[in-house]
């Protein structure tokens, strides 16, 4: 696929196919990951990769009781994040965390790094035929660090990316989008 065509054409997909994504477009995906650039080559993201429905689902539970307990949410949103729907992951097969060791120095590059490989992941799985979407609500559940240290993340460490991917049930038309250019000097 042309560049240009997946840049423009990737669009946050919140609805998904019952379908397994195959483990070499999971690795595929993984990989372009690993290609992002990040500070002083540092690499410093992690990946866990959950293809488990029911820890999606019990993810997906305690992602909304904290986000309900701690925003304001608008009331079309109170009533769903109420609901028994998957109203977080959007019934996706696949979620990616993408975590980082907590360093209080390096946040501000970590964070970065790992939004650029989020972003990597997401071209290639559009590549791949697949629809994605980053779910920041998730980042709720480092305020719940049990939870995380039963799925492999260490305490020490931040959720940063929340990352859905799976085989789109809808279609976005891409509209223009302009460059906000502050000044050109
Ligand atoms: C940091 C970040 C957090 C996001 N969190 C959520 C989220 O929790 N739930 C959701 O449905 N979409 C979430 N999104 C997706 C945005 O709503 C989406 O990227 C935006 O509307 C632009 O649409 P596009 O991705 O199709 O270009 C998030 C995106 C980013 C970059």
């Amino acid at each position: 696929m042309e560049l240009d065509a997946c840049i423009m054409g990737r669009r946050s997909i919140r609805s998904y196919k019952d379908q397994a994504v195959p483990r070499d477009v999971v690795n595929k995906i993984l990989s372009a990951g690993s290609w992002a650039p990040s500070g002083m080559n540092g690499q410093p993201w992690r990946f866990t990769i959950v293809e488990n429905r029911e820890i999606i689902n019990k993810l997906s539970r305690r992602t909304k009781e904290l986000v309900t307990v701690k925003m304001p949410l608008p009331e079309n949103l109170q009533a769903a994040f109420k609901s028994d729907k998957d109203v977080v992951f959007y019934g996706a097969p696949l979620l990616i965390l993408v975590s980082v060791q907590k360093s209080e120095e390096w946040r501000t590059v970590n964070l970065l790094d790992c939004g650029l490989a989020a972003q990597n992941m997401f071209l290639a799985a559009y590549q791949a035929g697949l629809g994605s979407c980053f779910i920041g609500f998730a980042a709720f559940l480092n305020q719940d660090p049990k939870t995380l240290a039963e799925i492999g993340i260490p305490e020490d460490h931040e959720l940063v990316a929340p990352l859905i991917f799976g085989y789109p049930n809808e279609t976005h038309v891409s509209k223009s989008r302009e460059a906000k250019v502050l000044k050109w000097i």
